[in-house]
This record gives C-alpha cells, sequence and structure tokens, in this order.
C-alpha cells in the first residue's frame, strides 16, 4: 500500500510522474473526467484548512468521485475521545482514501500503520505538508520551466512551517538546488532538516536574516506566514511577527523571472501591491493545489497494490523506555503509541513520529 506521509514516501520518480499527470490533465482536462467514479475521499481535518480541504474536495468532484468527512475535531468521536488509529479503521469502512490533517505530529503516520485504505497527510503540525510540496513543485515547474538548477529563498517563519520543511526534503533530490534560509534566530530552519537534509543531501544553503540582501539573486522567493497557533508563548510571538513584509519596493530589487511562491493563508508578509506583480504566483499555486491533488489521487488509486510502487524501507525503529520524545505535540505523547527512535546524521537519535530530540 502506498501512503503520503512524508514527501520521501514518494521517490524522485514518482514526484516526478505526478507533476507530469498534473501537467497532462491541465492539457486534457476531460480525459480525466469520471475517472474516480464510484470512488470516496475521506477529509478527516482536525484543523482549519481552507486551501486543502477544498482543493481535496474539488479535485475527487473533478475525478467524479464523491466525497465524506469532517472539518473540525468537535463534529467526529475524537471529541469523545476515538484515537486516530480507531478513526482510520472506522472511516477505511466507508471511503477508498483518506486525507488527514492533525495539529499533533505523527498522527497521520499512525493513522497509516493500521489503515487499509492509502492516506494522504494533508499536514501535521508544524511537521510536514507533502501535498503543498506536490503544489509547490508543479507551481515553480510552471513558472520557471524546469526545478533543478535554482536558487530558492524560505523567507519567514522556517521553524514552524511545515510546508518549508517538505519543499526542502523534496527539492534535495533535485540538481542545483542552492536554498537561503531568511529569518530571524528565533524563526530558523530546525537543525534536522538542516542536517538530515541539506548536509546530507549536499543541498547548498546559508541563513540570513536580511531579505533585502538575498531577494537579488533568487530564482523562487518563498513567503510564509508567522505561525502564531503553533508558539507557546505569545510574547515570543509578538517580537517575531513583523519580521518581514514583501512591497513592491522589495520586488524592484528581484530579478525581472523570479516568482514568488506563497503556501497562504497570509497575513501581513506579502502587501497586497505585490498581488498584480506578475511575478506573484501565489494565487496560481492554489489553483496548483487542485490539478496536482487530483493527480496524486489518479496515482495512489493506481498504486495501491502494485508491488512496484511500496513504501520506502527504513530502519528498524530503535524502542528503549529510557528516551523520551521531547515535543509536546508528538503523537507519542498525546496517545498511547510506544515511543520509537531513529539514528539521524551525527550520531544523533530523533524520534520515529516527529523528528525531534529526544532525552
Ligand atoms: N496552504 C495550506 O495548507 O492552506 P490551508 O491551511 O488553508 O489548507
Amino acid at each position: 500500500m502506498k501512503h503520503l506521509i512524508d514527501p520521501t514516501d514518494l521517490s524522485k520518480q514518482e514526484i516526478d510522474q505526478i507533476i507530469a499527470l498534473a501537467e497532462d490533465i491541465i492539457a486534457h482536462r476531460e480525459r480525466y473526467q469520471g475517472s474516480m467514479a464510484h470512488k470516496k475521499l475521506a477529509t478527516l481535518f482536525y484543523e482549519p484548512s481552507t486551501r486543502t480541504r477544498l482543493s481535496f474536495t474539488a479535485a475527487m468532484m473533478e475525478l467524479g468521485g464523491q466525497v465524506l468527512g469532517f472539518s473540525t475535531p468537535q463534529s467526529s468521536s475524537a471529541a469523545k475521545g476515538e484515537s486516530v488509529q480507531d478513526t482510520v479503521r472506522v472511516v477505511g469502512c466507508f471511503a477508498d482514501i483518506i486525507a488527514m490533517r492533525h495539529p499533533i505530529e505523527g498522527a497521520p503516520l499512525v493513522a497509516s500503520e493500521v489503515s487499509r485504505v492509502p492516506i494522504i497527510n494533508a499536514g501535521d503540525g508544524s511537521h510536514s505538508h507533502p501535498t503543498q510540496t506536490l503544489t509547490d513543485l508543479l507551481t515553480i515547474k510552471r513558472e520557471l520551466g524546469h526545478i533543478d538548477d535554482i536558487t530558492i529563498g524560505f523567507c519567514g517563519d522556517l521553524r514552524f512551517g511545515r510546508t518549508v520543511h517538505s519543499l526542502i526534503k523534496a527539492l534535495s533530490r533535485y540538481h542545483g538546488i542552492k536554498v537561503v534560509l531568511i529569518a530571524p534566530d528565533e524563526l530558523r530552519l530546525p537543525d534536522y532538516i538542516k542536517q538530515d537534509v541539506c548536509e546530507k543531501m549536499g543541498v547548498e544553503y546559508r541563513e540570513t536574516d536580511s531579505l533585502d540582501d538575498a531577494i537579488p539573486e533568487l530564482d523562487v522567493l518563498y513567503m510564509t506566514r508567522v505561525q502564531k497557533e503553533r508558539f507557546l508563548d505569545e510574547d515570543e510571538f509578538d517580537r517575531v511577527k513583523d519580521s518581514f513584509v514583501l512591497d513592491a519596493r522589495r520586488m524592484s530589487l528581484a530579478k525581472e523571472k523570479m516568482a514568488v511562491l506563497h503556501p497562504l493563508p497570509r497575513v501581513n508578509e506579502i502587501l497586497t501591491e505585490v498581488d498584480e506583480d506578475p511575478r506573484a504566483a501565489y494565487f496560481r499555486q492554489v489553483e496548483n493545489g487542485k490539478l496536482v491533488r487530483m493527480a496524486l489521487i489518479i496515482s495512489l488509486m493506481e498504486w495501491k497494490n502494485d508491488p512496484a510502487h511500496k513504501m520506502p524501507e527504513h530502519e528498524a525503529p530503535i524502542i528503549n523506555p529510557a528516551l523520551h520524545c521531547t515535543n509536546a505535540k508528538c503523537i507519542c505523547n498525546n496517545e498511547k503509541h510506544q515511543p520509537r527512535f531513529r539514528l539521524a546524521e551525527n550520531g544523533i537519535t530523533r524520534c520515529w513520529y516527529c523528528d525531534s530530540k529526544v532525552r
């Protein structure tokens, strides 16, 4: 069974196949209408969403399938204490494929361990958002004509921005990627992405707190919102919330062909005066989200019983009762799941579910 929990669950070949299928859908929309007739997608959203949930819904409807699900945990039996695993066991009786968003990191992973239908991670806490990554890759391809050999600047909340973590993981498999990390100290990219992804995969990266200095060299500027909902300390949020604002003056420093991406929603980090700039690609990016999710649904349904599309094999997890995950928002600290760990780069032990450090 093929699930999509982390971008690395897809080989580069599979990612390219999904993007190529999305491009074929764009060119021949009529060929795919009805391809999911009599199939059902369940959208289990334990956290707010506009784009991801509605684009999954629109994608399945456009393919001729049907959609069921919930948009808040309060309207499901999660409110009565039902576990994530029990919920997907139940929903797997009603649906052929499930997209799940959850504020607890690792929730879609434990769901996939018991599910009889493919699980798609539609965002878990600050950890991962692989379908946004497919959206971003398709957008880069359509805006620039290629994904290889680009310099991409990630700006804003690189600490909690799950879309940033996932996109860097995926881009690390492409050729000639240079990454500029533009963030204040408090919002820097987590070490596990720098060490386990950039350094391991040989991705050239540098860190700066100056968007003005970085912008002239970028082919893609990936802006992000400072994620208020992830901060445990409101004063810390207030200190960093207005760190970077993209405006017409800053756009004047950029390349003529630079593409501005943002997973959205935005708050104040891109002024509306930028929206009419032809380089502002973030609303085109939204439409690409629906198209690439159509391609993903078709692919996962086709690959369901195909041994050529298995989940990647990992080393067996480390089980050690003396170790604890340090992340209060990890599934192993919120439901009864045996703590599991993996040995990462530089001999660091990390949580199996959420990649956090252990103590
Ligand atoms: N980009 C994104 O995940 O948006 P939503 O939170 O609205 O789904």
